[in-house]
């Protein structure tokens, strides 16, 4: 009897609780909108226009001298690098305490792989295939940057990358939309949390919409071009997971894209963004790009420029002031509408509510300088950094060193560089921070290794001065550790280059090195895809450190000398020589696939078509087995699912992280579909001699794509499905769809 009055009871409560919480939701949901319009209905349409408007600070924090003026009078809305709890506190008290309608500042700062944590770049992140990794540092970057009076991070950058000139392509996910994609909503749960008016989180901004990554040439800013199906199937999915997860903000890019450039296309950002994915929170343009559509030659003048940004569906202007400046004349010409104007001023001040800006405007000044770079996030950065490095060669376990060796050389112009592993985006990171790689080694040896330390030259210029002194400690050390790659300013935004060698004399500096006879290690610190066959082919080990953030250093000790066992694998493929780009694992077949002697084949006369490194690959200092590939059914239904399971069986002597994958091809469609397509991960560390089954369940929903008529449709017909643990080296059977 007490049984049945409990369930009843439970009952109750669970038809209760489902019942109230949408309620409340929509209660608080249509308080807000209240609130908006009881504010638009107040605001002149000099102060609607001032929310549009986002303005520049200056690099160390400060704000501009016209930026109280602006904001007192409402013509302001919002920031971009004014960050600090004092700085933000004293221009939000202007809006808060001296402004009309008292109207919230809203302070954003690009916060891509920390703040003053510095983690590692978001390409070395991904290399984890651990997307909890990346909720972590974002969290943590959210914590530091809204203890400093930062509200909103201009990041993730969601850009697919399939092009290593391009310098950005240090900041994302590499080329994959399904690993983006989960990196993507990783990144935003971190920064926003579920409720981003939380003390400790911040809003994100996905950018940049979109298609940016594709930029010919690799050439930054230049145009893209590309097929609908193209755009929707490799370019949109890691968008579309962060607005599935939330995100509040959207930023439009400066690409043009087929002919329409993205700070004013009203397909994606009106047609995509807000009818078929119901995006309800604002876009911001890139720095400048509504008033660069002028030399774009979509607009003819500033006036022209305003009017095309905001009736495609941009809601603030970063920067240049067109909207401000013009929107007065354009409303009267008819040319813009009180409607669209009013419409993205809700979307600002919807935001802004959410946010709990209105509420807590300010920042406590007290907690600032105790909340960053503590001993716990400089851990998680450590462990991260840890987790992101990729181990490409190691020939008869050239590593891990033993901390007892007698006497190591530590050279190269990156060995004791502080800069480099911040990236290029370094928020308010302090090279200062950073632990280097010859400190790492340095606190890791054992006090009786001797540890020499030589630059040998920089990473640009044509000096060998430094390398007999380099050759002289290596001659004179057990081991060489050699630093290569490239330094903060060779990758990021505008930096783009036509070769992927190492710069400078890096390479004769290793080739120098390597001539003595004493084992060779290289430690590549880098934020792109390098040519760099040559040390690949004659060194014992080279390892994929990429830019490590603050505690690369200490990382790049726990891998090399074995306290942690390497487990990432490359979220993008190495071409051998840049004339193969752009080379990405998931490419179409052509009529004629590669065939080693046959010459009418698709394949280069001078260079293998196959890359130095593909996508997926990462070595461990234990080696893994998977076998036993199996499906729950030969055939399913075009709603059904299956079951795909392999053994993944520890075979070496240590334990370690291995990160299956699971790729898909539908063999024959209505149109040709690539090669391989990733469609599931799992990272999974067994210890030595263990064997876990790993399962994967994949949807046939999963198997579909955009066909001819641009609808999303699952095919019948026959599908590979190929499981193992980089793209190459692959288990594959076979399943058929039904369409009932
Ligand atoms: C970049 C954006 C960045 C913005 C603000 C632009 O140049 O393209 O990624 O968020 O500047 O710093």
């Amino acid at each position: 009897m007490r049984s049945v009055k409990f369930t009843w009871l439970l009952m109750i409560f669970v038809v209760l609780a489902a019942t109230l919480s949408p309620r409340v939701a929509t209660s608080s949901q249509s308080e807000t909108e209240k609130r908006i319009g009881a504010l638009l209905a107040r605001m002149t349409l000099a102060e609607k226009l001032g929310q549009l408007q986002q303005l520049d600070g200056e690099g160390n924090g400060t704000f501009r001298p016209e930026h109280p003026d602006l904001i007192r009078e409402g013509l302001l809305g919002s920031t971009l690098n004014v960050r600090g709890a004092k700085n933000t506190n004293q221009l939000q008290h202007v809006a808060m305490d001296e402004s009309r309608l008292k109207i919230p500042v809203l302070f954003g700062f690009d916060v891509i792989h920390g703040y003053r944590t510095i983690f590692p770049i978001p390409l070395a992140e991904a290399s984890s295939w651990d997307p909890a990794s990346a909720q972590r540092s974002t969290s943590i970057a959210a914590q530091e940057a809204r203890n400093s009076g930062v509200r909103w991070t201009f990041a993730p950058m969601l850009d697919i990358a399939r092009d290593p000139r391009w310098g950005r392509i240090t900041e994302g996910a590499g080329e994959d939309p399904f690993l983006g994609a989960a990196f993507a909503r990783a990144r935003v749960r971190g920064f926003q949390g579920t409720d981003y008016s939380a003390p400790d989180k911040i809003l994100a901004c996905a950018k940049h919409w979109v298609a940016y990554g594709a930029t010919e040439g690799g050439r930054d800013y230049n145009t893209t071009d590309m097929s609908e199906n193209t755009l929707r199937e490799i370019y949109f999915p890691p968008f579309k997971a962060a607005v599935d997860a939330g995100v509040g903000t959207v930023m439009s890019a400066f690409n043009d894209l087929n002919g329409v450039p993205t700070s004013a296309n009203p397909f994606t950002l009106t047609k995509v963004l807000r009818g078929e994915w119901k995006f309800d929170g604002f876009v911001v343009s890139d720095y400048t790009s509504v008033k660069e559509l002028i030399n774009h030659g979509l607009a003819a003048d500033d006036p022209d420029a305003a009017r095309l940004a905001l009736n495609a569906g941009v809601d603030m202007e970063m920067v240049s002031r067109l909207f401000n400046q013009r929107g007065p004349e354009l409303l009267k010409e008819g040319k813009i509408s009180q409607a669209t104007i009013d419409e993205a001023v809700r979307r600002i001040l919807r935001i802004k509510f959410r946010l709990g800006l209105f509420e807590h405007p300010y920042t406590d000044e007290a907690r600032e300088s105790s909340s960053l770079l503590t001993a716990s996030n400089r851990a998680a950065a450590r462990a991260i950094a840890d987790r992101s490095m990729v181990l490409l060669k190691n020939e008869r376990a050239a590593l891990p060193l033993s901390k007892a060796l007698h006497s190591i050389a530590v050279i190269g112009p990156l060995a004791d560089d502080h800069r480099s592993p911040l990236g290029w985006w370094s928020g308010d990171g302090k090279p200062e921070d950073t632990v280097t790689p010859l400190t790492g080694i340095r606190a890791k040896v054992s006090p009786a290794t001797k540890v020499s330390y030589a630059k040998g030259c920089d990473t640009q210029g044509d000096s060998t001065e430094g390398f007999a002194e380099a050759v002289a400690i290596a001659r004179d050390s057990d081991v060489a550790i050699v630093f290569v790659g490239e330094s903060a300013e060779m990758v990021g935004e505008a930096a783009s280059k036509s070769s992927l060698d190492l710069t400078g004399r890096q390479m004769d500096l290793v080739k120098a090195v390597h001539a003595t006879g004493k084992p060779t290690i290289v430690v590549l610190i880098n934020g792109r895809p390098l040519t760099v066959g040559w040390i690949v082919e004659n060194t014992p080990a080279v390892l994929e450190a990429w830019m490590g953030g603050t505690e690369a250093g200490n990382a790049i000790a726990d891998v090399l000398f074995g306290d942690v066992n390497p487990s990432g694998k490359l979220p993008v493929t190495w071409p051998r020589t840049v004339g193969q780009v752009p080379i990405y694992y998931n490419h179409m077949n052509t009529g004629r696939p590669p065939e080693a002697n046959n010459r009418y084949t698709s394949k280069y006369l001078d260079v293998p078509w196959t890359p130095l490194f593909p996508f997926g690959y990462g070595l461990s200092y234990t080696q893994f087995k998977i076998s036993n590939l199996q499906l729950s059914a030969p055939r399913i239904s075009s709603a059904g699912k299956l079951m795909v399971s392999v053994d993944v069986e520890n075979v070496g002597r240590r334990a370690g992280d291995e990160v299956v994958q699971l790729y898909i091809h539908d063999v024959a469609a209505s149109m040709t579909r690539p090669v391989k397509e990733l469609k599931g991960f799992q990272r999974i560390t067994l210890a030595a001699g263990e064997k876990k089954r790993v399962d994967f369940t994949l949807e046939a929903e999963q198997l579909g794509f955009w066909n001819r008529e641009m609808r999303f449709a699952v095919e019948s017909g026959e599908f590979k499905v190929m499981v193992g643990p980089n793209s190459e080296e692959l288990l594959e059977a076979t399943f058929t769809i039904e369409n009932q």
